[in-house]
């Protein structure tokens, strides 16, 4: 459903040219969980905005269902690195902006937003401002957002990557859970090798700047996982092969 086709991107600026995209290639099922591991600053949230049709590529398309989605916003559900929430809305008036912005009145965008509250860990804090909010609390209120939108394709650059240990590892239970109700396509971005696994059901690795796509391993683990599957030994081999990749793939330093 989702085809992204040698896509290419050149940032120029004041101090020259930045290639961060090379020759990306790839696709995504319905219905399928993807991640994406690379090291930092090798595209992948160029890739994403790109995907999302809020920047242009220099070279390549991208497609939703066999149409071209460059230049177009809207189409798939894009949840960006940085917690986008306005401070001076109230969580559920945050959660409800989307959908306010694609006409919907105030009244029925709440009502919307708010049906998804208790199974966003989040009820009971409809009327809290996002400052009074934990950084969990406010992952899954920026969550909610992006999945209220029930777009069948969902990217979500890193949304847990201030939290701590804990806390994404509870994240994670409760993302597959969510994720199972409309099971959109994912696309997702993260530093984290075991995230990564835990969660798709493909895991690939980019290289470093300019960013392409080195390996697509399929992750055969059966569904729901539970943190058990951290102690399998077929776990710790695709971890050690996937960490492999990244660091042969980064070695001679960044460019
Ligand atoms: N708007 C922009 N203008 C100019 N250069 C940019 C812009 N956005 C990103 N870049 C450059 O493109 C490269 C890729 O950046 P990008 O943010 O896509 O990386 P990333 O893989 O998401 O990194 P991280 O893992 O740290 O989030 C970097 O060298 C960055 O400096
Ligand atoms: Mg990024």
């Amino acid at each position: 459903m989702l085809d992204i086709r040698q896509l290419g991107k050149e940032y120029r600026g004041a101090t020259g040219v930045v290639r961060a995209l090379r020759d990306v290639t790839l696709s995504v099922r319905r219905g399928e969980f993807v991640s994406i591991v690379g090291p930092s600053g090798c595209g992948k949230s160029t890739l994403f905005s790109i995907v999302a049709g809020l920047a242009t590529p220099s070279e390549g398309d991208a497609l939703f269902d066999g149409r071209s989605i460059v230049g177009r916003p809207g189409t798939v559900a894009y949840m960006p690195q940085k917690d986008l929430l306005m401070p001076w809305l109230r969580t559920i008036d945050n959660a409800a902006l989307p959908l306010e912005l694609a006409g919907m009145s105030r009244a029925e965008a709440r009502t919307q937003a708010g049906s998804l509250f208790r199974r966003f860990g989040l009820a009971g804090f409809e009327r809290h401002w996002p400052s009074e909010l934990s950084g969990g609390m406010r992952q899954r209120a920026s969550l909610l957002r992006t999945f209220l939108r029930r777009s069948d394709a969902v990217l979500l650059d890193e949304p847990f990557g201030a939290l701590d240990a804990l806390t994404r590892s509870s994240m994670h239970e409760w993302l597959q859970d969510v994720w199972s109700d409309d099971h959109p396509a994912v696309l997702f971005v993260t530093h984290d090798v075991d995230e990564a696994l835990f969660l798709s059901d493909r895991v690939l690795t980019m290289s470093p700047r300019p960013g392409r796509i080195l390996a697509d391993t399929p992750v055969p683990f059966g569904r729901p996982r539970t943190i058990d599957l951290y102690g399998d030994p077929a776990f710790a081999r695709l971890k050690q092969t996937l960490l492999g990749e990244l660091r042969a793939s980064s070695t001679g330093g960044p460019t």
